[in-house]
Formats: structure tokens, sequence, C-alpha cells
């Protein structure tokens, strides 16, 4: 079936962060949300027919993680990314930032340090921070406008301390899908410090055409046992409101220990509707997020283009990956509070603040870009007034 992405529909009142929470975050209602990230895009018709029909069923008790929705999840993994893996390998988590902390409570002792690559979907720094663990920035630098990954700091900031690194693949918020040779050495440097590494591969779905997503642990057996996987249906399909996310981890020990974690929460469980959404998307969404991609990535054409052409004292960071956009907006020449309230006050346009995701970041601004097109002209028309009013 063809889908018509085209088509605005109204979120306010149905509780959601992204249109419904704006006053709270940004002071005002009078903000065009391209924010937080989910999609203001209808979800695939073979999950809201799946939901409708266990929604009639009309009893929602307990649920178990069926072998077929493993098996689903095992499919999609090897059609989609070439990476075979076992279905006694998943464990489910309610999402990707819990799986986090209590992966961190689990791994590592209070005063122990984790490594992240800023700027960074901002989670990473709070997980660290408010369990008691000592963060280490291993900010991403910019060669010739592209970012990579600045594997001699790396080395110089790892001791004894630094017992995880926590690896965003694809990259939020600069977009990059990083390249095998790039997971390689960073894997070899994490092996020989004996650093355990959780890779949040939650956007590895979302990967734009000339560009492939390596799950990390798809590169070695040794890679593999080092590795806990974080991932989830939620970006791809755009049902994050339904919190259900997956690990998956090889080595028997931290497989165990997880779980046990997730017993003594008591968590362990999925919602039932999560699981008949999840298991839908992996067996028929195919279709849909094929769609979904062209016409993000149609998104991203436009927007580049309007930008260059229209706000050129912004610069677009040309994402390989996800449906947010780094915006470098430094040539405004404003200190990070006063493009904040640009942002907001002027513009009118409630976006991620660059400075979220690490100092880093000052200077930037992230725009979700999964809207329709409308929305999206809109925001950026938004965005032009109120910088050439400047
Ligand atoms: C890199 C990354 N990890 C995790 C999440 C959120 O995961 P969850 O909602 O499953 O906690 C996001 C959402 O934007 C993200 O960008």
């Amino acid at each position: 079936m063809k889908y018509d992405f085209d088509k605005v529909i109204n979120r306010i009142g149905s509780n959601t962060a992204k249109w419904d929470e704006v006053e709270a975050k940004f002071g005002t209602k009078d903000v065009l949300p391209m924010w937080v990230a989910d999609m203001d895009l209808r979800v695939a018709q073979p999950i809201i027919d799946a939901l409708k029909e266990r929604a009639e069923h009309g009893i929602f008790g307990y649920t178990k993680m069926s072998d077929s929705y493993k098996e689903a999840v095992c499919n999609w993994m090897e059609k989609r990314h070439d990476w075979k893996i076992k279905k006694d390998w998943l464990i489910h988590s309610p999402g990707v930032v819990p799986a986090l902390s209590i992966i961190i409570r689990e791994f590592t002792q209070p005063g122990d340090k984790i490594i992240i690559q800023s700027p960074v979907y901002y989670p990473f720094f709070d997980v660290v921070k408010e369990n008691g663990r000592e963060l280490i920035c291993n900010s991403l630098k910019q060669v010739d406008g592209k970012y990579v990954m600045d594997y001699e700091e790396l080395e110089s900031q790892i001791d004894e301390k630094v017992k995880l690194m926590i690896l965003c693949s694809p990259h939020n918020p600069v977009g990059r899908v990083w390249k095998r040779e790039e997971l390689v050495k960073l894997g070899e440097i994490c092996l020989k410090h004996n650093i355990k590494v959780i890779s949040d591969e939650i956007h590895a779905d979302l990967v734009y055409r000339g560009h492939k997503h390596i799950p990390f642990a798809s590169i070695s057996e040794e890679f593999a046992q080092n590795t806990i996987t974080c991932f989830a249906p939620s970006k791809t399909f755009n049902i994050a409101g339904l919190q259900s996310a997956l690990l998956s981890i090889p080595n028997k020990d931290d497989h165990k220990k997880f779980s046990a974690a997730l017993g003594t929460l008591d968590i362990r469980r999925d919602n039932c509707f999560g699981a008949v959404a999840t298991e839908t998307a992996y067996t028929h969404g195919e279709e849909w997020l094929e769609q979904v991609l062209e016409y993000l990535e149609a998104n991203l054409d436009f927007l580049i283009e309007y930008v260059e052409e229209k706000i050129p004292k912004i610069k677009v960071n040309k994402i390989e990956g996800t449906y947010l956009v780094w915006l470098d907006c430094r040539k405004l020449g404003m200190s990070k509070e006063e493009l904040f309230q640009f942002m907001i006050k002027k513009a009118k346009v409630a976006l991620d603040d660059g400075s979220w995701f690490g100092p880093e970041g000052e200077g930037f601004t992230r725009i979700n870009i999964a809207c329709p097109r409308v929305t999206l002209e809109e925001g950026l028309k938004r965005i032009e007034n109120a910088v050439n009013s400047l």
C-alpha cells in the first residue's frame, strides 16, 4: 500500500511529549515542535490493525515474550543488517535508556569511569552521572566538516577505572553511520583495555542511501562477547509510546547478570501492546519503512537546499542516518542562552538546543525532520524570517 506522509495529523491533546509538553519545556505554547525524537507520521497499517485486534480481545494480562516475537526480531536483524543473532540472546526492556542505567549499575561500581562520545544524546550524561559514575567525554572532532572519532584522545583518557563505553551507532545528533573500519578501531581499543561496549543502535534502521549500518557486535566473536547491544522498534516504526526495547547479549554471564537485575526490579515483562506492535513491525513493517526512508531523505534534501539557499548563515551537517539534523548556527554569533531563546522567541520553533548534547554542541541546534513536508517548510520559514530580521 502507498502511505501518504504529507497528511498532517493533529497530535495536540493526545498527551504526546513533543506537542503537549512544549510549554513546560520551552516556556510557551506558541512554538512549532520540532524537538524530541518521534515522528509526526502515521504508523504502518499492519501495526495499527494488529493493535486493534489485540484490543478487541479485551483481556490485557501479563505478557510473555513469545517464540515468534523473538524469531521476528532475529529475522529482521539478519535481513536488514546481515546480523545473525540467537533468540536466547534477546532480553526485553521497557526502554533503551532504562537498560543503560541498569547496565551501569550492574557492570560498574560507584566512582568507575564511563566513556561517551559527545556531542551526544543527552540522557547518556544523566545515566552516568546520576548513577554516581565518572563521565569521560571523548569528544568527536570535525575533519573537513565531518564528525569522526578521536582515537588518540580516547587512548589518552583510558586508565584502569574506565569500565564501559557507550557507543551511539548511528550517532545522535551528528548523524554519522559509522563505517566498519571506524568501529573496528574503536572496538580494538576497548578490547585492549578491557572496556565493555554498550552499543546503542536504536537508530540502526534509519539510514540513507549509500550508507550501511554495521552492528558493532557483528564484527567478530570477540566483539560480540564484549558488547551489549541495545535496540528497539520505537524510532524505526514510530512506536516510542509503547515502551518496547530489546537487548542482545551473547555473553552468557552478562546475559544472566542483566536478566537478574530486571528480575529484581520486576520489569521483565513486556507490555502486551508493545509486544504485538514489535512483532508486527519486524514481520510486516518493511514496506512502510522503505516509504518512510524515501520520504525522510526527500525531507533532508529539501532542508539542505532550503537552508543553503535561504539561510546561508546556518550550516547543515549532512547526516547519513537518523531523522535528526544538526544545524551549525555559530555564525549567528550568539551565546548558548541567546540561541536557545532566539529559536523559541523569535523563530517560534521548539528545537533541541545543541548545548544539551554537551559543551561541544554550543552554537548548534537539532531539528527533527520526521514530519509532513509542510510542517518542515513552516519551521524553516520561521527560522529564515527570524535570521533575516537580525
Ligand atoms: C541514541 C538514543 N538512544 C535511546 C533513545 C531513547 O530510547 P528509549 O525511549 O527506548 O529509552 C533515543 C531517543 O531519542 C536515542 O536517540
